[in-house]
């Protein structure tokens, strides 16, 4: 049950994780099954007493991994954040870890309360970030009412973390509209049949919208693009890279927009 690591990063990559004292390594768990899912095989009662018990695999607060010691350095920095993102990214891919796009947006309403998810990264450059959503989705609207976001990119089985802070804008009409054609079919379909972050009776009522638009737009037919639906671009003001190091002395160099340029800081970890 020991846990197996996917695509672990070569040597030069100065990231990995070393020295696990639980089973749940780069997200799996044993014969090839997530670990969310054996998780959810264990009963209510015998996970209350797995959790209360301190040598449990499954008690958070006894998972302690150990980071390999090749850190980050202000002079391995490339001279611009996108570069440096660049770099880091090339990485990911390269250790195979699932989904290196997948990255955490937050968001704050009007009232400056905050809300996250999941989205995929779809284009990087010195402009910034894009993922396409729903704007009308809950994210959408919080963004409308203020520009503000995080993004995080949890890059845990490289003991490696991005963090950017920026504005979130909507991309051109016309960048929205080549992405969609990019799209398979089915997620075009889907991006019109869904009322993203709206209350719906029923899975029924989803499908039967799916089944609509299908017939509607047959094979060879045109898909409009939704109306609500497209890019937004985070605009960074500051970008941090972490680097995991042994005993959580780990690496924190920030740059921070200034002027035309970039102002490197290092945070204590
Ligand atoms: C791995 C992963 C990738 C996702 N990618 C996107 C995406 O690119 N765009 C999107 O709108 N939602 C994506 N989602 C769904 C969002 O996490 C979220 O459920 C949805 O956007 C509604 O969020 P909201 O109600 O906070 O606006 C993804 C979810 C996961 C788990």
């Amino acid at each position: 049950m020991s846990g197996t690591r996917r695509g672990r990063p070569g040597k030069g990559l100065g990231a990995g994780v070393t020295g696990h004292n639980h089973r749940f390594v780069a997200g799996r768990c044993g014969a090839d099954a997530p670990w969310v899912l054996q998780d959810e095989r264990v009963s209510d009662a015998h996970r209350a007493v797995r959790a209360a018990d301190p040598d449990s695999p499954l008690d958070p607060a006894a998972m302690r991994a150990q980071y390999r010691t090749a850190g980050l350095a202000e002079e391995d920095l490339a001279a611009d954040p996108y570069e440096q993102f660049a770099r880091w990214f090339a990485d990911a891919v390269a250790s195979g870890l699932h989904e290196p796009n997948a990255m955490v947006v937050s968001t704050a309403d009007a009232e400056g309360r905050p809300s996250s998810r999941t989205v995929l990264l779809k284009a990087f450059d010195a402009r910034g970030f894009v993922f396409f959503t729903n704007y009308g989705s809950r994210k959408g609207l919080e963004i409308a009412a203020n520009p503000y976001v995080s993004v995080l990119f949890p890059w845990h089985p490289i003991a490696r973390q991005i963090i950017v802070a920026g504005r979130a804008k909507r991309v051109a009409a016309e960048e929205t509209a080549a992405y969609f054609r990019s799209r398979p079919r089915g997620s075009q379909l889907g991006a019109l049949a869904s009322d993203q972050s709206t209350v719906v009776a029923s899975r029924a009522e989803i499908d039967a919208a799916y089944a609509r638009l299908a017939a509607r737009y047959p094979e060879g037919t045109e898909i409009p693009v939704p109306t609500e639906w497209g890019g937004i671009r985070v605009v960074p003001e500051r970008l941090e890279f972490w680097q995991g190091r042994e005993h959580r002395l780990h690496d924190r160099l920030r740059y921070v927009r200034d002027g035309e340029g970039w102002r490197i800081e290092r945070l204590c970890p």
